[in-house]
């Protein structure tokens, strides 16, 4: 299998494995399509944990380490976790001191948060490069797309049309909370 195909198929197992595979159309032919979802995260959603032993329990934005990504998704005041890939969110730390000024208002601190579908061909965006000029940014494993969370998820470099939206967060009682609904349309 060539290696795109296999970072695909490692991204479709991911998702499949979550529990989302109603909301994922398909793969077809290395390409992760249909990014669809029912509501999508609005002011006052708290940011859960996507996956693992905290699924569903607020992210402690004192326990992220710079350039540590976590998947997020958005519960509302009413205690709904929001479905769909729409909902993924990418939370990151960035280094203290680097987040462009522009952005900073809809940061908690140096902690921002991005739709993590890529908005080439709709891939996950969870990984961060560690070499040339992904290194320290968001790296979309698909077809190489790059995007610099210490500017709001902007493009970089890559294929993609344009930067991941952003979803506007505040600290709240130890929590993160939307304080707004994504700055652009989220995915393809
Ligand atoms: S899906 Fe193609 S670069 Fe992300």
């Amino acid at each position: 299998m060539a290696e795109e195909s296999k970072k695909i198929d490692r991204q479709r197992r991911m998702l499949l494995g979550a529990g989302i595979c109603g909301c994922v159309g398909a793969a077809l032919g290395g390409r992760i399509e249909q990014v669809k979802a029912a509501a999508t995260a609005s002011a006052g959603d708290t940011l859960v944990h996507f996956q693992g032993d905290n699924e569903g329990l607020p992210l402690d934005p004192n326990a992220l380490a710079p350039l540590e990504p976590v998947l997020a998704r958005p519960r509302s005041s009413s205690g709904e976790i929001r479905e769909g890939t729409a909902n993924i969110i990418t939370v990151i730390r960035v280094p203290g001191g680097e987040l462009e000024e522009s952005f900073a208002e809809m940061a908690a601190g140096d902690v921002v948060a991005v739709s993590a579908i890529c908005t080439h061909q709709g891939c996950l965006v969870s990984d961060v490069g560690t070499f040339g000029t992904a290194e320290g940014k968001l790296a979309c494993t698909c077809h190489g797309s790059i995007f610099d969370p210490r500017m709001g998820g902007e493009r970089v470099a890559g294929p993609a049309p344009r930067g991941l939206p952003m979803l506007p967060i505040m600290q709240e009682s130890g929590h993160l909370v939307a304080t707004a609904g994504f700055t652009g349309k989220v995915g393809v």
